[in-house]
């Protein structure tokens, strides 16, 4: 197996345990579409020469949030956040579907069980994951019979950097609620095992994006505001 990841850091467990380079790293700012087009075209030769078959499994996880009163904290990371939800995610798999329809693969898009439902102080980011639930689902039926298929993951509260980097401080999240990395991985490979084209990891989540999807939409909007408030306080964001 060879793995490929695109960000801007070096990931930090590069190296396995035999000490060969685990991870082969091509540095991408993936807001930055010149950078996407240029890398992707960088890492399909690498994957022709190096591997010249093989199923190619392509995940769409970059990402961020920023909780806040809209356009809080700023207006431009706002537009980034767009530009690395979405604009990322359908820019790199239309440059690499042409290569995963002629061997193969599955392509895992992250977006969250906040796609389920919109989420006041946290706007831009939940519709950005609606966005990639929608269109994963949309996209995995469009490719039926072609040897490559879809999958939304849709992650609650998962221990990363993922508040930190959000702005939101320590102890804004409840310990009880979250998952673990490694479970979520776990998830997405059951769920790729099963042929899904959605999953959303552990039983309290699935039952929280259940409700947010069965109640009217103004209500659930209503509701999801009234716990993203207190998140917002507890963070002490701008
Ligand atoms: N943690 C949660 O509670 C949670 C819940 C639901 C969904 N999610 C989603 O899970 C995904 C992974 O997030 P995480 O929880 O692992 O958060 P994280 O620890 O903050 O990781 C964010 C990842 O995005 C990459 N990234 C950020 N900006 C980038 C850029 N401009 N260009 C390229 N890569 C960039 C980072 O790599 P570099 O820094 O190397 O660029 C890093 O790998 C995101 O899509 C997030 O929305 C997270």
């Amino acid at each position: 197996m060879v793995i490929c990841n695109l960000s801007r850091r070096l990931p930090e467990e590069n190296i396995s345990s035999k000490g060969q380079k685990a991870v082969n790293h091509f540095p991408c700012d993936l807001t930055d579409a010149a950078a996407v087009a240029r890398t992707a075209a960088t890492v399909q030769t690498f994957l022709v020469n190096t591997l010249p078959a093989g199923r190619i499994l392509l995940i769409n996880n970059s990402g961020f949030g920023a909780f806040g009163h809209f356009p809080e904290p700023h207006l431009p990371r706002q537009l980034a956040m767009i530009d690395l939800n979405i604009r990322a995610v359908v820019h790199l798999t239309g440059l690499l579907l042409p290569l995963l329809r002629t061997r193969g693969g599955v392509i895992i898009n992250v977006a969250s069980t906040v796609a389920f439902q919109p989420t006041a102080y946290a706007a831009t980011y939940g519709a950005s994951k609606a966005f990639v639930l929608h269109w994963t689902l949309a996209l995995n039926e469009e490719l039926r019979g072609t040897g490559v298929s879809a999958l939304a993951l849709c992650p609650g509260t998962t221990t990363t950097d993922f508040f930190e980097a959000a702005g939101v401080g320590p102890g804004a999240t409840v310990p009880a609620l979250s998952m673990t990395s490694d479970a979520v991985v776990d998830a997405a490979f059951r769920a790729l095992a099963a042929g899904s084209a959605l999953v959303v990891p552990g039983w309290k989540n699935k039952l929280l994006t259940f409700f947010s999807a069965k109640l009217p939409k103004p209500l659930v909007t209503r509701i999801a505001a009234k716990i993203l408030a207190r998140l917002r306080l507890k963070g002490g964001t701008p």
